[in-house]
């Protein structure tokens, strides 16, 4: 049975996405741990009320990222992760951090990467006038918003969009695909070749 620790920073929809699909569809995996850098994040409860371990590491009491992310380190090595996962975790993780938990950590990206790294993505993406967005879950590097990709879900860019309701578009899709790159890391079904993450069983890395 593999430990899977998710880290959030806030509503931790994607979250609950993981852990709804974990026991539905019966993964070989538990939810060791939900991680959070701020008290207040909603995502803590939904986890408490299902009997899953939470804490806190709350990066406003450290002084520097890399006292911040030693900590952290600390306490998600004690859940002995196999995955971890950032879902909607707002900090950028140290290429220490990186390094101790490497090929082991999934972030998901509201956007067709590598197109609109950092923040804001939904509005830049209709500010450009695309016509197409979406999300990607990849491998975490020490790069930001970088790392081979996992899978990939497009929608499309309607004429009215407000950063609203494409967010919310994309949204939907992010919680298809996020559980499963998470189930794929469990079933160890992914290989990375030059930098290119293949699923070995040929199933689709694709969401349109
Ligand atoms: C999601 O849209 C996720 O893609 C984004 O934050 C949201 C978190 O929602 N992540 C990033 O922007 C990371 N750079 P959630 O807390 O409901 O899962």
């Amino acid at each position: 049975m593999k430990n899977i620790v998710i880290l959030i920073s806030g509503r931790g929809s994607n979250m609950q996405a993981i852990v709804r699909a974990s026991v539905s569809e019966g993964w070989n995996a538990r939810i060791a741990a939900v991680v959070s850098n701020r008290s207040d994040a909603a995502g803590l409860a939904f986890a408490q009320e299902r009997g899953i371990a939470t804490a806190v590491v709350d990066h406003k009491g450290f002084d520097g990222r890399e006292a911040f992310d030693a900590e952290l380190a600390r306490v998600v090595e004690g859940f002995a992760p196999d995955v971890l996962v950032l879902a909607g975790f707002m900090r950028i993780l140290t290429p220490d951090f990186v390094k101790r938990f490497e090929g082991r950590i999934l972030n998901v990206h509201p956007s067709l990467l590598p197109a609109f790294t950092g923040l804001h993505t939904h509005r830049r993406a209709i500010e450009a006038g695309c016509k197409v967005a979406g999300a990607t879950v990849h491998v975490v590097t020490a790069e930001l918003d970088h790392g081979p990709i996992v899978i990939q879900a497009v929608v499309p860019v309607l004429p009215g969009d407000t950063e609203a309701t494409l967010s919310a578009r994309v949204l939907a899709r992010e919680h298809v695909i996020y559980p499963r790159a998470v189930r794929w890391m469990v079933e160890g079904v992914l290989r990375v070749q030059d930098g290119v993450v293949l699923h070995t069983g040929g199933e689709s890395q694709l969401l349109v």
